[in-house]
């Protein structure tokens, strides 16, 4: 396994930041796989991306004006429809002019805001079209949501920026070996519960799943799923799932009765040595107690968050040196099935001929955690 970064997966949905930093009428700015990126939302509340560089002479939009529809830039105050990019004023045109300006475009990516962030498809045509209309599939996949399993439900967020590649960040994100190093602590748990563990995992479209399982008994959402108990049956038993999903994405969901907690947590590729994890988490679990739980949860969601980037920004300095590293069985075999999918999609893509699934059958993994 080498060290550098591997090539991105475009034609997916990337999370380019949090709902709340986008105020009315103002931009923001975000990078996603290494494109700089202008933000807003239209007085109807659409939400929408530019490439941050005005297609005149490459000046960032975002120094420029926005008014809820427009977005003027600074230099030459051109206007661009920020949904679609399009410009719809040159100033500088008198009125004989022949320039068709309908026909200029700033690079426009389509935008949804889902689940408190804003997330942004970047296709295919990103690597090269730095400046143009963004030249899109004729259907575009569905945003990643946070599964929920209810009407009401509290939903939250967590964010830390890692000094690594995507890469790094994604093994990281499903390694099970380094809990009992990394995340020790009173209240989760100490170097000494190490024991060993089976999992079974399954291949599904694009990527795995740790099938459905009773979490481990140690484990704090187990404690707390039975704690609640909504609406439990006798017979009901905490059930968890795991699934890891290209580009980036990790959906787990504990279930008791109709009581659920689900996060999703991604990890997006910033630059080619930057990268942001991103955790949604939502739950319909003591929601009488909200204001209780809420601030509890965020406290050690962070903390634990703060471990994983800690250890990532230890892990940068020994990669800098550009070691050659390993993966060993089974604790790392997930990170090999990463790569592996990521190559078989890179592969599909550019044979044309169906991704071919590393996994062909569900597995069995051991390991101690
Ligand atoms: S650089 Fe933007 S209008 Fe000229
Ligand atoms: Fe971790």
């Amino acid at each position: 396994m080498a060290s550098d970064p591997a090539p991105w997966l475009y034609g997916f949905w990337y999370p380019a930041l949090r709902s709340d930093r986008v105020h009315v009428r103002a931009m923001a700015t975000a990078m996603l796989l290494g494109i700089p990126l202008v933000l807003g939302r239209k007085r109807t509340g659409e939400a929408f991306a530019l490439r941050d560089s005005c297609p005149h002479r490459g000046i960032p939009l975002s120094y420029g004006q926005f008014d809820g529809e427009q977005v003027q830039c600074s230099y030459h105050g051109w206007c661009f429809e920020a949904r679609s990019g399009q410009c719809r004023e040159i100033p500088s045109l008198t009125p004989d002019t022949k320039l068709k300006i309908d026909r200029i475009y700033a690079s426009a990516f389509p935008c949804e805001e889902k689940d408190g962030f804003f997330w942004v498809y970047i296709p295919e045509s990103a690597v090269s079209s730095a400046g143009g209309q963004t030249q899109l599939p004729p259907e575009l996949p569905p945003v990643p949501r946070v599964p929920a399993f209810s009407k009401k439900y509290v939903l939250t967020h967590l964010t830390a920026d890692l000094p690594c590649s995507v890469d790094h960040g994604i093994i990281g994100l499903m390694d099970p070996a380094h809990g009992p190093f990394v995340h020790q602590s009173w209240w989760w748990r100490s170097k000494h519960s190490i024991h060993e563990k089976q999992k079974h995992f399954e291949p599904i479209p694009d990527g795995f799943r740790m099938s459905a399982h009773a979490p481990s008994s140690n484990s704090a959402p187990y404690k707390l799923m039975r704690m609640a108990g909504v609406n439990a049956k006798p017979g009901d038993r905490v059930e968890t799932t795991i699934d890891f999903v290209l580009p980036n994405l990790r959906v787990e969901s504990v279930r008791y009765g109709e009581g659920w907690f689900s996060t999703l947590t991604s990890v997006t590729p910033i630059t080619a040595t930057h990268c942001r994890i991103d955790v949604r988490a939502a739950w319909n679990i003591f929601r009488w107690a909200t204001p209780l739980v809420l601030p509890i949860g965020r406290y050690f969601g962070k903390k634990f968050i703060r471990q994983d980037q800690l250890t990532m920004e230890q892990q940068a300095e020994g990669l800098k040196h550009n070691p050659n590293l390993m993966l060993i069985d089974d604790a790392d075999r997930p990170a090999k099935w990463y790569f592996a999918l990521k190559q078989a999609l890179l592969d599909s893509r550019r044979s044309g001929e169906p991704m071919k699934h590393p996994m062909s059958e569900p597995v069995v993994l051991k390991w101690r955690s």
